[in-house]
């Protein structure tokens, strides 16, 4: 696929130019092949999650996570974001800019576990760290708490290897619950949601922050620290 073929004819709607069958066939193929990496590069971070999971629950009989979840970007919530974000409407500069076309979140019971799977999937020696966001230290205006990452992975193609990019979002039980809350809201008045609904949503973000303290320190009464597996001592 060319690099820099354009998308103009794509992304903008008062374009004049009419296109043959053959061309818009191209610009499908081009589109799906470019979304496609990003398929490899989401299914190369789930197996990573995936090898992680059953290998800590043999080691340590205890599974960190509590769910993943993966997307890929829509054609049409990418070509949104181009003309929003003002980025040039050809693939080059869509994968220099756009880095969240793949997504994985993954969400832990603790907080503790949160950070670890972090440290588990950023220090691997094929792993790429583009950007980091730590919204549970310094959590958004709004409430919202999350650990963001920007993780770029090799895929080995039958044309050689490429750097894919994935975003990768960690966070615990009672912060999705309260994200996905959230985004409901947020959806339903249109962005427009009034104060006291705000205000009551930032009241929520602090009990769930508390309920993980809370959990964290129940579950820690429970299993405590314990020497496992290689002789480290791993706190569960
Ligand atoms: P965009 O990628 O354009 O959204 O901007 P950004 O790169 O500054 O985004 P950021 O890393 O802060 O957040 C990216 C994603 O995190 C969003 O697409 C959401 O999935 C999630 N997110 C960020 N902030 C919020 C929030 O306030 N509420 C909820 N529910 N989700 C959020
Ligand atoms: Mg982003």
């Amino acid at each position: 696929m060319a690099t820099s073929a354009p998308l103009a004819h794509a992304a903008s709607s008062d374009d004049p130019i009419t296109l043959s069958a053959s061309q818009l066939r191209t610009m499908r193929d081009d589109m799906q092949r470019f979304l496609l990496e990003y398929r490899f590069g989401m299914q190369e971070i789930e197996t990573k999650i995936a090898i992680l999971r059953d290998e800590f629950l043999l080691t340590h009989d205890y599974n960190p996570i509590e769910h993943v979840t993966s997307r890929l970007k829509s054609t049409d919530s990418l070509l949104d974001k181009v003309q929003r974000k003002g980025v040039e409407p050809d693939f080059a500069s869509i994968r220099r800019h756009i880095t969240d076309i793949a997504g994985v979140r993954l969400t832990c019971s603790f907080t503790t576990d949160v950070y670890r799977l972090f440290d588990l999937l950023t220090e691997q020696d094929d792993v790429r760290v583009l950007e980091v966001k730590d919204y549970i230290a310094e959590p958004k205006a709004n409430g919202y708490k999350s650990l963001h990452a920007i993780l770029e992975v090799p895929v080995f193609l039958s044309t050689g290897r490429i750097a894919v990019p994935v975003e990768v979002q960690f966070r615990t039980i009672a912060m999705d619950f309260w994200a996905s809350l959230e985004h409901k809201i947020y959806y339903k008045f249109d962005t427009r949601v009034p104060p006291e609904l705000l205000a009551s949503l930032k009241d929520a973000a602090d009990t769930a922050a508390e309920l993980d303290e809370r959990m964290l320190r129940l579950h820690r009464a429970i299993r405590g620290p314990a020497p496992r597996g290689n002789g480290r001592v791993v706190e569960l």
